[in-house]
């Protein structure tokens, strides 16, 4: 493959009467009339159960945009014997070849397929037209294109050979025998294809289970892989009830690895089902998860009030807060507030909430009705809590969609609930701390959760910036320096953290792919 690897895809901008403007129009009018019949994908066989489900559109819950159906556990369990069989020849394909149906698949994306991804993206996660494009299509072609390159580029590596016309010593990349379970989340579509497709490009092969919320995005991505070449059975699309798809991978000696991207309760499920059935498996399972956050954006008093307004709106409000590095705590010195207050209002006060397909919107509703009355307990605990205050929004309504307005609460009590639980919806809260408990409050950030995902210092004082960056080492595996804490990109910043926010393996990192090797040293002699 050539060395395009290096490049991040660009985001288009959608201006009126661009090119891309046009054909997405087209891709949603086309999208939006019907509803899409996807069907379980095993090996090269179609399968229909009686389990039917619909993805509908958040924005519009009447509206159903795909139709689906769950595998149930015979059908789960037909995929794992088709995987597995799958893998063994699978992993004989040369990694070149595998690396150029990557790229293939990559500039379909890039290509004839990018505005079908983002209408899907738009329609059935509610994104707005540039989150969409950031996800469903940058960061997607990014995630194919990097990996390729990553795997190339490491492969190159071979041992020391000394003589080598007495003995030659090399390494063989294989994948692992059995299958890996790939467990995808909603929010966004572009690490549904990454957990399903990194390991299978390492050689190995799939059980996908993407969630039911992004099913046709996630649908998309896997009818573009079989067309750029990925062969049946490398990845077996197989939406599934949540512990049905669990107890069947778990119970299979052929458990080769679990990549997850979603809660902490079901990850934990997951691991403990792997550590009970330990005994069984031909491979110790390789377990790889994202488990989300309480990220935080950190205020000194030297900071820039307009660098810390603008990056917390972005951070706390677009896609209404459901990325996992989203920033739902805020802590703000005294002497700052009255300013840092009066711009996150009137920010906010801005800000357009609305259909996902009018280009005015910034945010549009959440994701389902179970998100939706989550994030409602958490405004209504704000509501009746002494210690809390809504300074902005709070307004819900699921009369047509899952609506919830960006709401700002302050807090008295920097340990409430409401500043350690993940709320992942459109919430942030402050506190305001006294500027002469500084040091404290910075000790404050890691004492008081149990997440390490996502954080951000803003900050001109650089003698505090180092001191900060030191004693904030565990609290962040993507921490940010006068940033706002989302927006990693594949390749520039690896994203992931440790404690309970994951494995911290670092999606669109140089050795994410690795993790999925199962590496064969030969010694040859003559
Ligand atoms: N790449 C996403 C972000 O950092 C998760 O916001």
């Amino acid at each position: 493959i050539s060395d395009f690897g290096v490049k991040n895809e660009p985001v288009l901008q959608y201006l009126k009467g661009s090119k891309e403007r046009k054909e997405l129009e087209e891709a949603l009018k086309k999208t939006a009339a019907t509803t899409e019949e996807v069907p379980i994908v095993i090996g090269d066989k179609e399968f229909k159960t009686d389990d039917v489900r619909y993805q509908v559109c958040p924005h519009n819950h009447k509206k159903k945009l795909a139709k689906f159906y769950y595998a149930n556990k015979d059908l789960l369990n037909k995929a794992i014997d088709t995987a597995v069989e799958t893998q063994k020849k699978w992993d004989r394909t040369p990694i070149p070849d595998r690396l150029k149906i990557w790229e293939k698949a990559a500039s379909l994306m890039a290509n004839e397929y990018r505005q079908t991804l983002n209408a899907a993206t738009m329609l059935g996660q509610a994104k707005t037209v540039i989150q969409a494009e950031i996800d469903s299509a940058a960061e997607l072609i990014d995630f194919f294109r990097l990996n390729a390159y990553f795997l190339k580029e490491a492969t190159k590596y071979q041992p020391i050979s000394e003589n080598p016309k007495v003995t030659k010593n090399s390494m063989r990349y294989r994948g692992i025998d059995g299958f890996i379970a790939a467990v995808s989340p909603f929010n966004f579509t572009a690490i549904g294809g990454n957990l399903a497709y990194t390991p299978a490009l390492m050689g190995n092969a799939i059980l996908w289970k993407p969630s039911d919320t992004a099913l046709l995005s996630n649908w998309v991505i896997f009818k573009i892989c079989r067309e750029a070449g990925v062969p049946p059975g490398v990845v077996n699309f197989v939406p599934a009830d949540g512990p049905v798809f669990g107890d069947t991978i778990t119970a299979s000696k052929y458990l080769a690895g679990i990549n997850f991207t979603g809660s902490v309760p079901t990850f934990t499920r997951l691991w403990t089902q792997v550590g009970q059935n330990i005994n069984k498996y031909i491979n110790f399972p390789r377990l790889i998860g994202e488990c989300g956050g309480k990220n935080y954006h950190f205020v000194h008093p030297s900071a820039d009030v307009t660098t810390v307004v603008n990056g917390t709106i972005r951070s706390a409000f677009e896609f209404c807060g459901q990325k996992c590095s989203a920033c739902s705590r805020m802590y703000v010195p005294e002497s700052l507030w009255p300013k840092i207050k009066e711009g996150l209002l009137a920010e906010r006060a801005k800000l357009k909430i609305g259909d996902p397909t009018d280009y005015e919107s910034f945010t549009s509703a959440v994701i389902d009705d179970k998100a939706f009355k989550r994030i409602k307990g958490y405004i209504d605990h704000a509501r009746n809590s002494p210690n809390l205050e809504i300074i902005g929004g709070g307004k819900c309504d699921d009369s047509t969609g899952y609506f919830i307005e960006p709401t700002i609460v302050v807090t008295k009590d920097p340990k409430d609930k409401i500043m350690v639980e993940e709320i992942f919806g459109p919430v942030l809260t402050i506190y305001v701390y006294k500027d002469s408990q500084l040091q404290e409050t910075v000790e404050l950030v890691g004492n008081s959760t149990q997440f390490a995902l996502t954080g951000a210092v803003f900050a001109q004082d650089e003698n505090w910036l180092k001191k900060a960056i030191e004693d904030l080492k565990m609290t962040a595996g993507n921490f940010y320096v006068n940033d706002k804490s989302t927006g990693s990109v594949v390749g520039q910043q690896p994203f992931g953290g440790a404690r309970l926010s994951g494995t911290n393996d670092k999606a669109g990192g140089p050795h994410y792919v690795l993790r999925w090797g199962n590496p064969q040293a030969v010694k040859e002699t003559f």
